[in-house]
């Protein structure tokens, strides 16, 4: 059974539904009365299930779908998933606009299938071929997002429909960058709450680039695992912080014009409407250091308390910070150089950006320190307004940047998304 027969929730925005009873019922039902539990486990929750098997329920993790098409694509308003890979590509020598639209399309079919809970059939080796990582599993929130880097517009001739959001960003002084580990022609962020599920999104996505594209970088990021928390709460981070308690909302009455690329501007970049800028930035954690902090010192450089995430100057995590409050000593309660206060929107001509970020940790270090800090995402309509404004104020004397070193930088245009029957990048690549 196609798994798209599914009927659509009509939900443009990527976000995750868990598919329910009302749907699998209407789903299998094309396989008749008789097959219709086994159609249901079988054909709705994907490859789930052998035909000689007793229909088993998906747990409401593996079940859960994030639907491929839509306006956006999926991974940037869909809540954090317990696992990340982000892969970076360059076009192999030769490769051009023909190649890079052909690789495009067959990427799109695999995001589509994958994210339904189908096997790949990966073109690249033959027909049915798909590697079987993900066998048993549901689609479990999987997410593919595709974005292009500066360097992709010139290999394939479309240069004058590169938007100036592209331009390299500027650099910073706390800036280690790695330049092999930085930016890319072609980047793909993977999203799944079960490890099994992206680990095999990962492998089709490479297998699928072929002789297109080669692999530039990759990086492996991890999250809270849903259900581990007794009710949904804000992430913490690998300092222990709750980490993306002011970050917009979709919710909010300027929620789309902050986070993505309105229409009607330039003809040239009209293909990036609805899409979005990421930028991307491997931020190691001293942690050695980190922890050496007392508690209340560590709450002082965030501006807020390490426990449950609400401000220095009173009340629970979603009260908003009082910047003027002060204390019985007259002092601030969020210090000037504390990093909320800092990159807070009012203190940035409303600057605003969606953070999504995925930790990680790569071993320890010869040093043995960790390698471990956050793989930061954020994602805005414009980087300039966005990241570029908030990273300079934090540059020049943020309480956390002695803590950090930015050790990679990656900045790409993710297009719209695909509609039915298109696949991302279509606008450009075919106009
Ligand atoms: C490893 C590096 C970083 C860590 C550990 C970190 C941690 C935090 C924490 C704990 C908060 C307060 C809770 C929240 O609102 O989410 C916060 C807020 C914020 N951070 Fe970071 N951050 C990091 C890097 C960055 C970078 C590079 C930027 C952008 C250039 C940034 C922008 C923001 C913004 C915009 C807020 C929300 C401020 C507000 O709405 O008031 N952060 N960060």
């Amino acid at each position: 059974m196609n798994r798209n027969s599914t009927p659509s929730t009509g939900d443009d925005t990527g976000a995750p539904h868990a598919l329910t009873r009302r749907r699998l019922l209407g789903t299998a039902g094309a396989a008749g009365a008789a097959g219709l539990a086994l159609g249901a486990a079988g054909g709705a929750i994907g490859y789930a299930a052998t035909r000689d098997e007793a229909p088993t329920t998906l747990t409401a993790v593996g079940s859960t779908e994030v639907m491929f098409h839509g306006k956006h694509q999926p991974g940037i308003t869909t809540p954090l998933q317990a696992r990340g890979h982000l892969i970076a590509f360059d076009l192999a020598p030769g490769a051009g606009r023909k190649e890079a639209a052909a690789l495009m399309r067959r990427w799109s079919a695999v995001a589509r299938r994958l994210m339904a809970g189908e096997p790949a059939e990966g073109a690249a080796d033959g027909p049915g071929h798909d590697t079987g990582i993900a066998l048993d599993a549901g689609p479990s929130s999987l997410t593919i997002t595709f974005g292009f880097g500066y360097d992709f517009f010139a290999r394939t001739g479309l240069t004058a429909r590169r938007p100036p959001g592209l331009d390299p960003l500027p650099p910073f002084s706390s800036d280690h960058l790695d330049a092999g580990w930085s930016n890319g022609d072609l980047w793909v962020q993977i999203g799944a709450d079960d490890a099994l599920v992206a680990f095999h999104a990962l492998r089709a996505i490479q297998r699928e680039a072929a002789s297109t594209a080669t692999v530039r970088w990759q990086m492996n990021g991890f999250n809270r695992t849903p259900g581990a928390t007794a009710k949904p709460m804000t992430a913490r981070n690998l300092m222990g912080q709750v980490d993306g308690t002011g970050n917009p909302k979709p919710t909010d009455a300027d929620f789309d014009r902050r986070i993505f690329v309105p229409g009607g501007q330039n003809a040239a970049y009209d293909w990036l409407t609805g899409g979005s800028y990421a930028v991307v930035r491997r931020i190691r954690m001293l942690l050695d250091d980190w922890e050496k902090l007392p508690v209340e010192q560590q709450e002082r450089v965030i501006g807020r308390r390490k426990a449950d995430g609400a401000p220095l100057s009173g009340g629970t995590e979603t009260t908003p910070m009082d910047l003027d409050k002060v204390g019985p000593d007259g002092k601030l309660l969020i210090p000037e150089n504390a990093h909320a206060r800092i990159s807070s929107p009012e203190r940035n001509s409303g600057a605003a950006m969606l953070r999504r970020p995925f930790s990680y940790h790569d071993g320890i270090s010869a040093d043995g320190t960790p390698d471990a800090g956050l793989l930061f995402i954020c994602w805005q309509a414009d980087p300039l307004r966005g990241f570029v404004t908030v990273q300079r104020k934090l540059d020049r004397g943020d309480a956390l940047s002695p803590f950090l070193r930015h050790e990679a930088s990656g900045l790409f245009a993710v297009p719209g998304g695909a509609a039915a029957g298109e696949y991302v990048g279509q606008r450009l690549l075919e106009s």
